[in-house]
């Protein structure tokens, strides 16, 4: 589509002279005699930029400017200026003028300002999208009452210096909440630095958190800023806190109590502030019990504890955080929009998610990507697992689990659960080599010559020459 230009001039000339550069170069002309009429063609014509007189009789461009500003505050405007003053010029760039051009005009000035202005349109509008992205990634989806608790905890934390701990498992959130309270806080326009106490080597952690002065150390070649430091003013997630050794805990402790950090390699303090909030997925309670973990730290970090519920305690929250991942999905990946069936939601809801809402997401995001309907039905969230991965403990557990579904479940696909059992422990004698597979202990022999084992031998044969390794039907509902 060409790109739309409005210019508001009450000089027929001027207008005319704009309409045949602009219409020589492509582009959408509309024009409009006074204030008033380009207001109304902003908002009737939806222009991607405005040319817009300074001096009208009646309402002036400045006036004009304000008036458009109401309707779109992201639309580009160059004012056109013969008789302008300085404070006029001054005026209308507060209002968000981006450029002027002086009467009389070459079409060249002309066509560098257009062009120019379109540029700042087409950033301006990625930026509100960016913006929306994120704020949608930083969105905490949820209304059941234990969120609403967490959610309360934040909103006394946030305004505060108070440390935070968050306890929680793997995936619940815990990192969006130390966002959460960051964006929310005094510190919201400084740095937000996370650490990774688990994937840092013990003998670079110190470096990392208090950093070193050149040659400190073998391989030190360059001095380096700590991410204390980084965050002064800021805030700092200690995120895996529990994961930390006992050295470099005792130096976090000093941090908290004096507030201030040495580098590695330097006799020198330097003042920090920073606010900390630490998370984990450990019980540091048994873990100062086993003497894993420092009390005296614990009480430092615990000022504001706010524990996480796991995701199967608030199920509730399921059907929405499905929708909220459906949506930012389709917008990631420009793909085209898609209904969850009742059924396949309840699925959805009564999966146990060890890996909670991380899980989730990402489950909700294969499914988008994956299912070539329009809709998503429950047979299609149950999950594939290639069984050719198994290793003999696997194959053990895999067949164990399989026993137990046996005594324990009726089978939901309305098959026989003897049989079902009778099926795995086909497919696993196809999986692992028969001499590995008869030396385990426990193992039940193949089932021979009945029609389920000769169509299980058929399939597995044909898992085994699957080029990806992994046959459709190999695997078994994620949702029971
Ligand atoms: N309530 C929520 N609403 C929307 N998205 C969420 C919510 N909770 C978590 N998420 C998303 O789930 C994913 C995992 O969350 P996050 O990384 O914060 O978990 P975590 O507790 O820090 O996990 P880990 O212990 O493994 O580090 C992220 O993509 C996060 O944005
Ligand atoms: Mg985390």
């Amino acid at each position: 589509m060409k790109p739309r230009i409005l210019v508001i001039d009450d000089e027929a000339a001027i207008r005319d002279s704009l309409k045949m550069i602009l219409e020589y170069e492509d582009y959408d002309f509309v024009g409009a005699a006074s204030g008033p009429e380009g207001v109304a063609s902003v908002k009737r014509d939806s222009p991607d930029l405005v040319v817009l007189d300074i001096k009208m009789p009646g309402m002036n461009g400045l006036e004009t400017l304000a008036e458009i500003r109401k309707v779109d505050e992201a639309i580009p405007v160059a004012m056109i200026s013969g008789h302008g003053t300085i404070t006029d010029a001054m005026q209308a760039t507060r209002l968000g003028a981006f450029d002027f051009i002086e009467k009389p005009f070459t079409s060249e000035r002309v066509l560098v300002t257009v062009a120019k202005g379109l540029e700042v349109r087409e950033l301006r509008q990625e930026n509100r999208e960016l913006k929306l992205a994120m704020e949608s990634r930083y969105e905490i989806v949820g209304n059941s009452p234990s969120l609403r608790r967490v959610m309360e905890s934040i909103k006394k934390a946030a305004p505060t210096n108070a440390t935070v701990l968050l306890l929680g498992e793997s995936g619940v959130g815990k990192e969006l909440i130390a966002r959460t309270v960051h964006r929310n806080s005094p510190r919201a326009g400084q740095r937000f630095v996370q650490v990774n106490c688990a994937a840092i080597p013990e003998e670079l952690i110190e470096s990392e958190l208090f950093g070193h002065e050149k040659g400190s150390f073998t391989g030190a070649t360059e001095k380096q800023i700590g991410k204390f430091e980084q965050a002064d003013r800021g805030t700092i997630l200690l995120d895996e806190i529990g994961d930390m050794s006992p050295k470099t805990q005792a130096k976090v402790l000093r941090v908290l109590q004096e507030q201030e950090v040495e580098r590695l390699g330097s006799a020198r303090t330097i003042k920090v502030d920073v606010r900390v909030i630490a998370a984990t997925n450990k019980n540091l309670e048994e873990a100062i019990e086993r003497g894993e973990f420092r009390e005296d730290l614990f009480f430092r970090l615990n000022v504001i504890p706010i524990v996480v519920p796991p995701l199967r305690d608030r199920r509730e929250d399921i059907p929405r955080l499905v929708q909220h991942f459906a949506k930012r999905t389709t917008e990631e990946h420009n793909l085209k929009p898609k209904r969850f069936e009742p059924s396949a939601m309840d699925a959805l809801s009564r999966y146990r998610w060890r890996g909670n809402i991380r899980e989730l997401r990402n489950t909700v995001e294969r499914l988008m990507i994956m299912t070539p309907a329009d809709a998503v039905r429950a047979y299609q969230t149950r999950r594939r697992r290639s069984r050719l991965h198994l290793n003999q403990t696997d194959a053990l557990s895999e067949l164990n689990s399989c026993a137990l579904r046996q005594q324990l479940r009726p089978d939901e696909a309305g098959q026989s659960t003897e049989k079902q059992h009778k099926c795995d422990v086909q497919r696993l004698h196809a999986v692992i080599p028969r001499s590995r597979f008869r030396s385990l202990p426990g193992m039940p022999r193949p089932v021979r010559n009945t029609p389920a084992a000769t169509e299980n031998a058929a399939g597995c044969r044909s898992i085994r020459n699957h080029p990806e390794g992994c046959r459709q039907d190999s695997g078994r509902d994620i949702a029971r």
